[in-house]
């Protein structure tokens, strides 16, 4: 897959199908994935595959906690406005990420592998490079992929689970749901690079405008 076709469409898929990865894509997305870049070549970064059913199952029901306390304090407005938005038929974007995130927690435990990310306390800059180029290698081998970070909420309990060392060094800060999807794929949707690029200094605006993606057109 061209490295444009792999940008432009590697989109947070929530809803994948429980049918296992095979271990030769496993092995291709995870070499590609440790191809990321990190300080001095450092490489702090761990992961921690889970298929486990049971381990699994205890993620999903902390996974549900954590989105039923996120959406009872920080994105209770957004609740709100898409109780609103219902109310006269409308289908909003934050209506069909809610949907698509509720699904996520009612299913956790059937998507077929939880990738948990780890680095060091604030590290997230060593981990994301990798865990991106995981996304992007899981598009190319037609694997849908979410970031999540929501489960940092019961952080505590999600390390304990899965062992993690005691020494403090290692922290979770992130978690992959990896599968293979339901639906299709499509471009992100984003606002035009223009809107968020300055040139030179502080909102001194580009030259340039793109108004439509350059992708798959150029
Ligand atoms: C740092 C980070 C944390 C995220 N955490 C979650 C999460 O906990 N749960 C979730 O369902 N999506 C999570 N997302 C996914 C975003 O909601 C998603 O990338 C965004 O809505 C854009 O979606 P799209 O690529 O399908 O357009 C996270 C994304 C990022 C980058």
């Amino acid at each position: 897959m061209d490295v444009y076709e792999a940008i432009y469409t590697t989109r947070a898929m929530r809803r994948v199908k429980p049918d296992p990865i095979p271990e030769d894509v496993l092995k291709k997305v995870m070499d590609a994935a440790v191809r990321g870049p990190s300080g001095g070549n450092a490489q702090t970064f761990r992961m921690i595959c889970v298929t486990d059913p049971e381990i699994k199952s205890k993620m999903q029901k902390f996974y549900r906690a954590c989105l039923d306390e996120l959406n009872a304090t920080q994105y209770a407005s957004v609740q709100d406005q898409i109780k609103e938005d219902e109310k006269n038929s409308e289908r909003s974007t934050p209506a069909r990420i809610n949907d698509s995130a509720q699904w996520l927690a009612d299913n956790l435990h059937n998507v077929p592998m939880l990738i948990f990310f780890f680095g060091k306390l604030g590290g997230e800059s060593t981990t994301f490079p990798v865990l991106w180029n995981l996304c992007l290698s899981a598009r190319a081998e037609g694997l849908g992929t979410c970031i999540t970070t929501l489960l940092k909420l019961k952080k505590d309990e999600v390390e304990k689970v899965l062992d993690t060392p005691e020494d403090g060094f290692w922290h979770m800060h992130a978690m992959i749901p990896i599968g293979y999807p339901m639906g299709n794929w499509g471009i992100a949707q984003r606002k035009p690079a223009n809107l968020s690029t300055f040139q030179d200094r502080w909102d001194n605006p580009v030259s340039w405008e793109i108004p439509e993606p350059l992708w798959p057109s150029s």
